[in-house]
């Protein structure tokens, strides 16, 4: 192994130990850490020439939007002609889609979603976006509310009274900490709604993207 492998196959590694930790969380599967090790050896399969100077770098894609290293994520995207654009999975509209494999490995936004979701969104709408008696459950909404939709209540908030009770949804629109990953938010969500990703953490994802790194940081900057 050399050294540029090597340290793809640590960056792997890493990704392997969070799907052990969500196999163990999950407490039904021992076999989430195979998925990781897969993606491991597709990895390194695909590497290209790692002594070419003008290689680019892990995580790139090409202009027509090919991940530079295939995964079985990335691999499925293209299988179901889902186009990957400005650092993300997007229907023909240009709307976030979660790209969920047959392991429940997630493309970056899904992923990110799902830790963003649990650390702004659970604790009204409980967790796995399965609803409280409070506030409902997202999953089910996202079968009826459009992206537009879903972007226009938390930017603006919502508020219904019933029976004499203020059901308050607050306005997110000027917190930089869930406007800026509202399409991972989304996408994540929408992954549960149409019931490709199981309750719980996803086994394994993508690389950040540098489109995707890029707009975050010019986002929260
Ligand atoms: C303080 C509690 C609270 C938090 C935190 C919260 N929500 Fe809400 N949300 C609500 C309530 C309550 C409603 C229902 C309001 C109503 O009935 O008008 C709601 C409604 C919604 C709706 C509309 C659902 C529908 O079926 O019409 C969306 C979409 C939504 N929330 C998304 C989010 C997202 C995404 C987050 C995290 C970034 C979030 N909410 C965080 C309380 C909350």
């Amino acid at each position: 192994m050399n050294k540029f492998i090597k340290t793809l196959a640590v960056a792997l590694i890493t990704v392997g130990a969070v799907g052990a930790a969500a196999a163990k969380e999950q407490a039904n599967s021992s076999a989430a850490a195979a998925p990781a090790a897969k993606l491991m050896q597709v990895a390194e399969d695909a590497a290209p020439n790692p002594d070419d100077p003008n290689a680019p770098p892990p995580g790139s894609r090409k202009p027509d939007g090919d991940a530079v290293y295939p995964n079985p994520v990335s691999d499925l995207a293209k299988k179901d002609g889902i186009k990957f654009e400005d650092g993300r999975y997007r229907n023909k509209d240009g709307d976030p889609v979660p790209v969920v494999t047959k392991d429940y490995m997630v493309d970056w936004g899904t992923w990110n979603g799902f830790r963003r979701y649990h650390d702004a969104c659970h604790v009204c709408h409980g967790p796995n976006a399965l609803g409280s008696t409070f506030a409902p459950a997202l999953a089910d909404s996202l079968k009826t509310i459009d992206y537009n939709t879903f972007i226009a209540t938390v930017s603006s908030g919502k508020r219904e009274n019933r029976g004499g009770t203020d059901f308050v949804m607050p306005s997110f629109g000027e917190d930089k900490n869930i406007m800026c990953y509202i399409d991972d938010i989304y996408s994540y969500i929408k992954a549960r709604s149409l019931g490709t990703l199981p309750p719980g953490r996803p086994n394994g994802r993508e690389d950040i993207s540098p489109d995707a790194k890029k707009a975050a940081d010019d986002c929260t900057g």
